[in-house]
């Protein structure tokens, strides 16, 4: 990794994210909708499609040695390398897209060694931009410093603002931790629950790493999305001073493909705030396993 040059590499990422904008502000998704993947809520559009390889030709006519991952043309028992690697979500918020919620994010990464190093997360809508490369901070619109304030210590669960997700699977031991834990969440701390100020879902999982980045959210746990929903978020996160943790209890060092997050937002008590939380995780995900 010494020889790359990530801050070259970042505005060459930067200057992408805005040039496919267009493509997404402009689309009519309910016409371009082409189907669905796994079931009816996991929705694909010829957008995405057609913004990943607008994505993927620009980068690897400009770095021809590198690898790219992406959305839509992953493909199952691929896997993320060593080698630096492009991760790719053309459009991070599918769902909002086709109902034109303008809660929508290219998320583009980039890993080496497997780590993220350098994290661009553009929202085409509100021209919204958080970038970030390993060690040199994060930044929204390239100016202002993340986090937005200093962060105040993280207190107990029942001061947080939590961002999850349900994701597509709507059956089965997954759905099942979900659907309990939100419970335990939200619920009195007399009845053993989190009482968390309350549960968000913005449909974007870059995004969601961005707010907690920034430290509007204090908290992100989410399981089933992939390594291009987060690659770019993470390091964002990272920079922000913020840690990725496993959703399921006890690991701290996930993969960036591991398929389960928990995000906390910089400031004292975060490993308090973990353990506070995998308390109340009703039993383990499979998926990722
Ligand atoms: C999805 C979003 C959503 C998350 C899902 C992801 P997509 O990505 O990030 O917030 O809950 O797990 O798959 O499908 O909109 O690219």
């Amino acid at each position: 990794m010494a020889d790359l040059n990530l801050r070259e590499i970042h505005d060459f990422m930067v200057s992408i994210a805005k040039s496919a904008a267009d493509r997404i502000t402009s689309a009519k998704p309910t016409t371009s909708s082409s189907g669905s993947k796994k079931n009816s809520v996991d929705l694909v559009t010829e957008t995405d499609q057609a913004v990943e390889k607008l994505i993927s030709t620009s980068l690897r006519d400009k770095y021809p040695d590198f690898s790219f991952m992406g959305e839509e043309t992953y493909k199952p028992g691929d896997t993320l390398t060593a080698a630096p690697t492009f991760v790719c979500d053309p459009i991070d918020g599918t769902t909002n897209f086709v109902h034109r919620y303008p809660y929508v994010s290219i998320s583009l990464g980039l890993a080496v060694d497997r780590k993220p190093v350098v994290g661009v997360v553009y929202n085409p809508f509100t021209q919204t931009l958080y970038s970030a490369i390993k060690g040199q901070g994060a930044y929204l619109n390239e100016t202002t410093k993340l986090p937005l304030t200093p962060p105040t210590p993280l207190e107990t669960l029942n001061s947080c603002l939590v961002a999850v997700e349900w994701g597509s699977d709507r059956s089965g031991n997954d759905f099942t931790v979900k659907s309990e834990t939100f419970k335990n969440l939200a619920a009195t701390k007399e009845n053993g629950g989190g009482m968390v100020h309350g549960l968000r879902s913005f449909g974007s999982a870059a995004l969601n790493l961005c707010g907690v980045a920034s430290g509007g959210l204090d908290v992100y746990w989410e399981a089933g999305c992939w390594a291009w929903d987060v690659c770019a978020g993470w390091v964002i996160l990272q920079e922000a001073g913020g840690i990725m943790v496993d959703a399921n209890p006890g690991n701290w060092e996930p993969r960036v493909d591991e398929r389960r997050y928990m995000a906390v937002r910089g400031g004292e008590g975060q490993k308090e705030i973990v353990e506070e939380f995998w308390g109340l995780v009703h039993g383990n995900f499979e998926v990722g396993i």
